[in-house]
Formats: structure tokens, sequence, C-alpha cells
């Protein structure tokens, strides 16, 4: 009972987060392949550097992480692990949940399971949606997260997001609109769109939607660190399964032989 109380918990969470959200908000697609060990050893790298100074992953061991994504130990402890601990440790951090409160309006959560509640999209979009408001404390906002207490960290891969006008295709009932006699997009200008200040980051924008698309694909698999196994083993007993039917068949056949 209590599991089946769990399970539906769990399947509820994206709804509610949804609800939390209020209005509709746009969520860019991003496609996450967790057996793409190159993209979760980039994403790690980036959680460890750039989100651990607020967010612990408490769920999570260093130990495993290593492992899982074929990172030697050493390597491990010299670039991902800053903060005294041990590689069997879990990924904890020293920053109070109180003191942050203070700092931030809101205490940083953990970010183990944070791909379950969100979903990947949302995180994708999330992630490259801070921009520029001069009213608020850090001088940002996001765009799926209104009045977030989160700083823009990922500001000098990005650079400056500000919000501006730019041509955009044109959209009429969901069809992308095309010039009929050239077949060049038809644009309109619209100045509601969110728009990087050129050369003001490190990374061009589709660099930094390759790296916030590791991250993301870390912290899916970190929400679900046996999803990878628990398919493996799925395939194990469906085949277990289609073996010892033949076999119940050859019974059932032998013992309803003289019936008949
Ligand atoms: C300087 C501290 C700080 C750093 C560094 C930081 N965050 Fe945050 N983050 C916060 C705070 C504070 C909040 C809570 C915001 C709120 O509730 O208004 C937050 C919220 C979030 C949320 C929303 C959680 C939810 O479901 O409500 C996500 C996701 C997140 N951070 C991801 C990241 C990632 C990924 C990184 C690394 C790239 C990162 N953060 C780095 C302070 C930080």
């Amino acid at each position: 009972m209590k599991k089946l109380l769990a399970a539906f918990v769990f399947a509820a969470l994206p709804a509610l987060a949804l609800a939390s959200g209020g209005h509709e908000v746009h969520l860019d697609k991003v496609d996450i392949d967790l057996t793409d060990k190159a993209a979760l050893q980039d994403g790690a790298r980036t959680f460890a550097n750039y989100c651990m100074g607020c967010h612990s992953a408490k769920f999570q061991r260093y130990e495993r992480v290593a492992t899982d994504l074929g990172i030697p130990e050493a390597l491990m402890m010299e670039n991902l692990v800053f903060t005294g601990a041990k590689i069997g440790d879990h990924m904890k951090i020293g920053m109070q949940p109180n003191d942050a409160k203070v700092w931030f309006g809101a205490a940083p959560p953990d970010l183990t399971l944070v791909a379950r509640v969100r979903g990947t999209d949302w995180l994708y979009t999330y992630l490259r949606s801070f921009y520029e408001d001069s009213k608020r404390p850090w001088g940002v906002n996001n765009t799926v997260f209104p009045n977030v207490g989160m700083p823009n960290v990922l500001v000098g891969l990005q650079g400056r997001q500000v919000v501006g006008c730019k041509q955009v295709q044109s959209v009429e009932d969901g069809k992308k609109q095309y010039d009929p006699l050239t077949g060049a997009p038809i644009t309109h200008e619209a100045c509601d769109q969110l728009t990087i200040v050129p050369k003001s980051g490190t990374q061009t924008e589709a660099e930094f939607d390759e790296t916030v698309h590791n991250l993301v694909t870390f912290l899916a698999y970190s929400a679900n660190p046996v999803k990878l196994e628990s398919q493996r083993v799925g395939t194990y007993v469906l085949l277990y399964l289609a073996f010892f039917f033949v076999f119940a068949y050859l019974l059932k056949r032998e013992y309803w032989k003289d019936v008949h």
C-alpha cells in the first residue's frame, strides 16, 4: 500500500510542478541519451564546478557517479570533488539552508531528483532563459521561473541575455510561414525575444546549448541512476518468461493428454 501511494505521488509530481508554475510557458525540447558517456561526464563536470556551490545532490555518491560514468577515481577527485569530501561520500555541500534562505530568499533545493520533478525540457529551458532585469536583486529574471532567487551562474559561458527585438519566423495555425514565391521564411519583428549580447560570453549559442544539454543529461541520470540497469534486467526477465512459457505449455499438454 505504501509503495502504491509512493508511486502515485511520483506520478503526480510533474503535474503538481506544472500547476505551481501557473501560466503556460513554451519549453524547448531536448533529447536525452543516458548511454552517452561523454555527455554525462561533461555534465557532471559542469555540475560540480557551477552548481555545487549552492546545490547538493545528497542522494548520490561521488563513487557511484565515477563508476557509472567511467571516470577514473583520481580524475574524479581532482576535477569534481572540491569540498574536501572522500570518494565514498554523498554529494553534499557546506552551505546551510538557513543562511541560503537569507542570502537568496529561498534555499537552493537538492538537485538529485529535480529532473523527475520538473522534467528535462523544463530544466533545459530554465537554464537557458535567464535575462537581465535590473528590478531583481541579482539583476536577472527567468522566463520559465518568474522572479527566481537564483543568480545566472552560467552567464560567463552564455553571455548576457536581454529581452529585445528580433526578427522571428511568422507562424499561423501552428504552421511556419514561407514566401510562396521565393520559399524564404516570412518574418516579423517581435520585441519579447531573448537575445544574447554578442561576444559577451565565452561560448557560442550552439556550444552553450550543448553544455546545458549535457548538464541536463547528468541531472536526468542522477534522478534515475538505475534506469540503464533496469532496462537491461527487464530484457532478461522477458527472455526468461518466453523460455518458461515453452515448458509450461509442454507440461500442460502432458497433463491433458489422457483427459480427452
Ligand atoms: C549562487 C547559488 C546558486 C548556484 C551556484 C546555482 N543555483 Fe540553482 N538555485 C539557487 C537558488 C537560491 C534557487 C531557488 C530559487 C527560488 O526558489 O526562487 C535555485 C533553484 C534552482 C532550480 C529550481 C529548482 C526547483 O525545482 O524549484 C534549479 C533546477 C537549479 N537551481 C539548477 C541549478 C543548476 C543546474 C546550477 C548549476 C549550473 C545551479 N542551479 C547553480 C541558487 C544557486
